[in-house]
C-alpha cells in the first residue's frame, strides 16, 4: 500500500508512474534494471493487464525480464526487436545536461546498448540522484575477466592525464567472489570523486583493452522525471528545453505494491 512506502519508495515509484505515460500502445519499449525501473517495469504491467496496452518490452538485465514476465510485460531480445521508440531506466546520477553515471545495479553494458538503440532515452530517478558534477558516485566499467587486474593497473595509470580528482579503483564484490555480470564479466569501480571532462574520460577508457564499456551515458538520455516523496514530480526535457512540475495520483493497489523487490 501507498501509505506504508517511505519518502524514497514513494519518489521511485511517483516518477516510474509518470514515465509510463510516454508509452504508447504498439511501441517497443526498453526496461531499464534497478530499484526505480522495477517500479516502471510493475506500472507497465499493470498498464497490460488493466488497459490492455500493447507494448513489447527489451530487458536490460536477466532480473529485469524475469520482473516484466512476472507482471506480464511481453519481452523479446533486442536483436527480434531491432530498433526501439524507448527506453526507460533509472540512473545513479544525472547532471544538467542529463549526462549520467549508470551501472550501480551492474548492468551498464545492455543498458547503454538498449538506450542507445531507441528513439528516446528517459531517466526516472529521485532528487538524490542530482549533481553539478558527475563522479561522487563510483563511475562502474565492466572489463573482461582475463587480466583483470592488468586492466585494472591500466585504466588507474590512464587516468592520471585525465581530469578527476580520485584514481583509485575496486573490483565490485558479491560476497567474497567478484560480482559477475550478465555477460560474464566484472566490475571496476572508479572512484574518481570528480570527473572534469566525462566525454574524454569514456572516450579514453574505452579504448583500454580489457574494457568492454564504461557507465557514463553522454548525450544520450533526452528527458529526466525525477519523483519527489511527497508525490510531486518534475519532468526535464532536454530537446525541448522544458520543465513541468505535476502532482501524481497515487492510487492504491495492492497488486502492485507487493514484492516490490530488486
Ligand atoms: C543498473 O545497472 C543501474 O544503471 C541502475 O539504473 C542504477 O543503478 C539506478 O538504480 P536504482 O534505481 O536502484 O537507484
Amino acid at each position: 500500500m501507498t501509505s506504508n512506502l517511505s519518502p524514497i519508495d514513494k519518489a521511485k515509484y511517483v516518477a516510474a508512474k509518470r514515465a509510463v505515460d510516454y508509452v504508447e500502445d504498439g511501441m517497443k519499449v526498453g526496461l531499464g534494471t534497478g530499484s526505480t525501473a522495477a517500479w516502471m517495469v510493475k506500472c507497465l504491467g499493470e498498464l497490460v493487464r488493466d488497459d490492455g496496452l500493447n507494448v513489447t518490452g527489451v530487458a536490460t538485465s536477466r532480473r529485469t525480464a524475469e520482473l516484466a514476465a512476472q507482471v506480464g510485460v511481453p519481452i523479446v531480445s533486442l536483436d527480434e526487436a531491432k530498433w526501439l521508440d524507448l527506453t526507460i531506466d533509472g540512473a545513479d546520477e544525472y547532471d544538467a545536461n542529463l549526462n549520467l553515471i549508470k551501472g550501480g545495479g551492474g548492468a551498464l553494458l545492455q543498458e547503454k546498448i538498449v538506450a542507445t538503440a531507441s528513439d528516446q532515452m528517459i531517466v526516472i530517478a529521485d532528487l538524490s540522484k542530482q549533481v553539478d558534477t558527475l563522479g561522487a558516485f563510483p563511475m562502474p566499467i565492466e572489463v573482461i575477466p582475463f587480466g583483470w587486474q592488468t586492466t585494472k593497473a591500466l585504466v588507474e595509470e590512464t587516468l592520471v592525464n585525465l581530469d578527476v580528482l580520485g584514481r583509485s579503483s575496486s573490483l565490485r564484490m558479491n560476497n567474497d567472489t567478484p560480482f559477475v555480470t550478465d555477460e560474464g564479466n566484472f566490475i571496476l569501480d572508479l572512484h574518481l570523486r570528480r570527473i572534469g571532462n566525462a566525454r574524454q574520460l569514456s572516450l579514453v577508457v574505452n579504448q583500454i583493452p580489457g574494457v568492454v564499456e564504461n557507465g557514463l551515458f553522454i548525450d544520450i538520455c533526452d528527458v529526466v522525471v525525477i519523483g519527489n516523496g511527497d508525490g510531486s514530480v518534475e519532468v526535464r526535457d532536454i530537446n525541448n528545453g522544458t520543465v513541468e512540475h505535476e502532482q501524481i495520483d497515487v492510487l492504491e493497489n495492492d497488486n502492485l505494491f507487493v514484492d516490490i523487490a530488486d
